[in-house]
C-alpha cells in the first residue's frame, strides 16, 4: 500500500474535562460536522465514566469512540478502580489511549507497563494508540531520538512487530502538550520518519501502513501544515478537541 493511502486520523483526548451535558453538546455538534466526510476519522475519548453515553451519542454516525487509558489486566478481578479492555469494548470503544505522557510522568508508567497496556488492548480488538515523545530536557540534551526510540522498541519487543499491523502510534513531545509551544513541522516530521525507520527496519509493509499522529498544541490554526508532512497521519488533539469547531477545523484539514 502507497503512503497516500493511510486514512487520517484525527483524535480528541478529552482528559479529565467537561460534563454530563457538555459532552453531549460536543458530540452533538461534532457529529453535525463531519456528515459528510469520507475522507478522514474522526476519534473522540471521552473520560471513563462518560463513555457509555457518548457511545449512545455516536450511534449512527461515523465518529469512532476510544478510551483514555486501559488496564493491563485481562478478565476479571480484585483490581480497584481499573478498567479492563473487554469492558471497553462492552461499552463501544475501539479505541484505546496507552502510555500518554501524563500517565507516563503523574502516574509513574514504565515503558513495561505501556507495553502490557498495548498487549492488553489488542487481546481484546481494541486498537491502540501508543503515545511516545520526549521531555524539553531531553530534547535540549539531545536525547529525543533515543528516548522514542527506547519507548517504542519496549513495545515492539514485547507485543511483536506484528502487532503494529493493528495499532497507530501517536508521537507527542512533552514540551508541547498543553502549552501552545507547538512543535515545528520540520521538527514533527523528523520524529515521525524516525518512527516509521522504527518500525520499516522489522517490518516494510506495516511501516507502510502505520497512522503515525502528531500530538502537541494542535489546533486549527496550525493543523494544515502539520498535516502536510509526508510521515504525520493524523492528530492527537487535548485542548482544541474541546472546542467544536477548533477540531472541526482541524478534521477538515486532515480530510483535505
Ligand atoms: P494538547 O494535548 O493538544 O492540549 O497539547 C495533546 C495531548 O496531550 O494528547
Amino acid at each position: 500500500m502507497s503512503e497516500d493511502k493511510r486514512f487520517p486520523l484525527i483524535a480528541g483526548n478529552w482528559k479529565m474535562n467537561g460534563s454530563l451535558r457538555e459532552s453531549s453538546a460536543l458530540v452533538t455538534a461534532l457529529k453535525a460536522g463531519v456528515a459528510r466526510a469520507r475522507h478522514a476519522e474522526m476519534l473522540v475519548c471521552p473520560p471513563f465514566v462518560y463513555l457509555t453515553a457518548a457511545a449512545d451519542w455516536l450511534r449512527g454516525s461515523s465518529l469512532s469512540l476510544g478510551s483514555q487509558d486501559i488496564s493491563e489486566r485481562a478478565g476479571t478481578g480484585a483490581f480497584t478502580g481499573e478498567i479492563s479492555g473487554t469492558m471497553l469494548r462492552d461499552v463501544g470503544c475501539a479505541y484505546a489511549i496507552v502510555g500518554h505522557s501524563e500517565r507516563r510522568t503523574l502516574y509513574g508508567e514504565t515503558d513495561e507497563r505501556v507495553a502490557a497496556k498495548f498487549r492488553a488492548a489488542q487481546a481484546v480488538e481494541l486498537v491502540p494508540i501508543l503515545c511516545v515523545g520526549e521531555s524539553l530536557e531531553e530534547r535540549e540534551g539531545g536525547r529525543t531520538e533515543a528516548v522514542v526510540t527506547r519507548q517504542v522498541e519496549a513495545v515492539t519487543r514485547s507485543a511483536g512487530i506484528e502487532a503494529f499491523g493493528k495499532a497507530v502510534i501517536a508521537y507527542e513531545p512533552i514540551w508541547a502538550i498543553g502549552t501552545g509551544r507547538t512543535a515545528t513541522p520540520e521538527q514533527a516530521q523528523e520524529v515521525h520518519a524516525l518512527i516509521r525507520r522504527l518500525i520499516t527496519a522489522q517490518d516494510a509493509t506495516i511501516a507502510a501502513k502505520l497512522r503515525i499522529l502528531y500530538g502537541g498544541s494542535v489546533k486549527g490554526a496550525n493543523a494544515r501544515e502539520l498535516l502536510a508532512q509526508r510521515d504525520i497521519d493524523g492528530g492527537l488533539v487535548g485542548g482544541a478537541s474541546l472546542d467544536a469547531k477548533d477540531f472541526l477545523t482541524i478534521f477538515e484539514a486532515a480530510a483535505e
